[in-house]
């Protein structure tokens, strides 16, 4: 039987953790199945916890795993405090946060508050209570579809209108995604309290840290885009009391797909979200990568503005959702497009439905490299499951799903993931011939010392053993070569300058170090010293699409 919820203490009480941090995102579904019903669990996830461990991971993300109709793959959420009987019960989730924190390993999970599914027992009582009631008012109504008109359609592949009609309660209802997901009403302090309950639900049972999903739209004003308007940030600021006030250490990662002037509001004075994913950024490494030009990424960094110093930004290069192009300019869209998404089907909404092998056309050299540089830009890094062994897509799946397929575990049937029946799998795994789980799994990469997985490993220590790399200030260096972006990570006596070669042919560089005259660089990921830089600019060769960890303080 379920035991009642027991508050879990953690492994280590630093309120800035996360900064050090190296996150594992995971979907339960996709994981490991522990009882052959063709879904991943979280018996199953608990049992892979000693590889997410062996990666170098501290901190592992998983996606929503609440009742759902699964219609958003788990976004849609019918009920707020319970898991999705598929993938196990409430017992299993506090086993699964103890066994994660005697690993020491710390778990974020999702808030979604942005909109509930249709399905949730909030929304059925609205639509049946009388117009203006409390009940009713539990999410955003209207006589007519044309209020807030400057909102933009977000899944725009799918979706008419930001309004849906209701036949049962006679009236719209608002909704910034799937018109199955009714928009919650925070003009309405019910709706608060609800979410701190439930906010406080989960901490109680030891969880780390929340992913406050599609923040930007909690508030809705005529005369607005409806996004990061200053009463949402009244919310997220109430939010956050709630938390430090009965919690400590715990963190609000916030997921705002803005601007980096938009995006630092999510970090209020250090009293909103403690990390917000660097949207911006992302798109631009591959962008300067196809371009073989650093410009877009000295830009964009030159662009974000300094955040609280309790602060933290979170990198990435994939995730479950399309790699998204909100957030560049159309030129730059066009280009993203014609380089990364050359058949129609690969392109969604403003993204491409794609994972980082196929992306990067399975080059080990293209692979560490991107790794390499989201690993060292700035903040906190985020893998995505499977990216370690560079699995690869299936674009033939409807929405996001092609880049949500089983893990592979081994070459045994379904990749090791489930000995379901292969008609009962929640999606067919990669059988194709480059990245089917034959050619490509953990089982296989862990006995090749020179695979993606070992590799991977291996950069993980490396980066664990310098906190500049987390924690560090980010200072574009000078150079001679656009090809070649060089920058320098500091945090107090650690200093470590990246130089990293963009280009698919060999490149030289003159770098300007003045700063650094007579130290003698160590390139840590091989432990090799360097010569020493003397009066005029250091010059290094660069191999195709190679880079260099040096570290300059001795
Ligand atoms: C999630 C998506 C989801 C959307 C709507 C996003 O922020 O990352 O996977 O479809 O919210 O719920």
């Amino acid at each position: 039987m379920p035991q009642p919820p027991k508050p879990i203490t953690h492994t280590d009480s630093d309120p800035l953790w996360f900064k050090d941090a190296i996150i594992y995102q995971v979907h339960i579904k996709s994981f490991f199945d522990s009882d052959g019903d063709g879904y991943g669990d979280f018996v199953g996830l608990i049992q892979k916890l000693d590889y997410i461990q062996s990666l170098g991971i501290t901190c592992i993300w998983i996606l929503p795993f609440y009742p759902s109709p699964l219609k958003d793959d788990g976004y849609d959420i019918a009920d707020y405090e319970q898991v999705n009987p598929t993938y196990g019960n409430l017992h299993d989730f506090q086993t699964f946060i103890k066994e994660a924190h005697q690993r020491g390993l710390r778990v974020i999970t999702e808030l979604v508050i942005n909109h509930t599914s249709d399905m949730h027992p909030w929304f059925q009582r609205a639509r049946l209570a009388e117009a203006g009631s409390k009940e009713r008012d539990f999410y955003v109504w209207s006589d007519t579809d044309q209020k807030y008109k400057d909102a933009r359609i977000i899944f725009c592949d799918t979706e008419p209108s930001n309004w849906t009609w209701d036949p049962v309660a006679k009236a719209f209802y608002w909704h910034r995604f799937f018109s199955h997901q009714p928009d919650l009403n925070f003009d309405n302090p019910d709706v608060l309290a609800e979410v701190i309950r439930v906010m406080k639900h989960w901490l109680d049972m030891g969880v780390d840290g929340l992913r406050l999903d599609a923040i930007p739209y909690l508030i809705e004003r005529d005369g607005t885009n409806c996004e990061n308007l200053p009463e949402t940030h009244v919310i997220l600021k109430e939010l956050r009391k709630a938390m430090e006030d009965n919690y400590e250490s715990r963190l609000f990662l916030a997921e705002a797909n803005q601007w980096p002037e938009d995006v630092v509001e999510y970090f209020g004075n250090g009293d909103e979200c403690q990390m917000a994913y660097h949207f911006p950024v992302m798109p631009r490494l591959y962008l300067a990568l196809h371009q073989q030009d650093s410009r877009a990424i000295i830009d964009i960094m030159a662009r974000t503005p300094a955040i609280p110093e309790q602060c933290q930004w979170a990198m990435f290069l994939r995730n479950h959702d399309e790699l998204t192009l909100e957030m560049v300019t159309d030129d730059e869209r066009a280009y993203m497009y014609a380089a990364y998404a050359e058949e129609p089907r690969m392109k969604i909404n403003v993204g491409i439905r794609r994972r980082l092998a196929p992306l990067l056309k399975y080059s080990r050299p293209r692979i560490e490299l991107m790794n390499g540089l989201v690993l060292s830009l700035l903040g906190t890094p985020i893998l995505y499951y499977g990216d370690e062994i560079g699995m690869g897509d299936n674009i033939q799946l409807w929405d996001r799903n092609g880049v949500r397929t089983p893990m592979q575990w081994n070459c045994d049937r379904n990749g090791g993931f489930s000995k379901a029946p292969f008609a009962n799998l929640y999606s067919p795994p990669l059988m194709d011939i480059v990245t089917g789980f034959e050619a490509v799994n953990v089982e296989a990469q862990q006995a090749n010392p020179s695979s993606l997985l070992n590799w991977i490993r291996a950069i993980i220590d490396v980066r664990k053993k310098y906190k500049a790399f987390g924690r560090g200030t980010f200072e574009a260096v000078n150079n001679s070569n656009h090809k070649i972006l060089s920058y320098i990570r500091r945090f107090e006596e650690q200093t470590i300058l990246v130089v990293a070669n963009l280009a698919q042919s060999a490149q030289s560089v003159a770098l300007e170090l003045a700063e650094f005259k007579g130290v003698s660089p160590l390139e840590i990921k091989g432990d090799a010293v360097f010569h020493e830089i003397g009066d005029s600019p250091y010059v290094l060769t660069l191999s195709p699409h190679a880079f260099y960890w040096l570290k300059l303080d001795s």
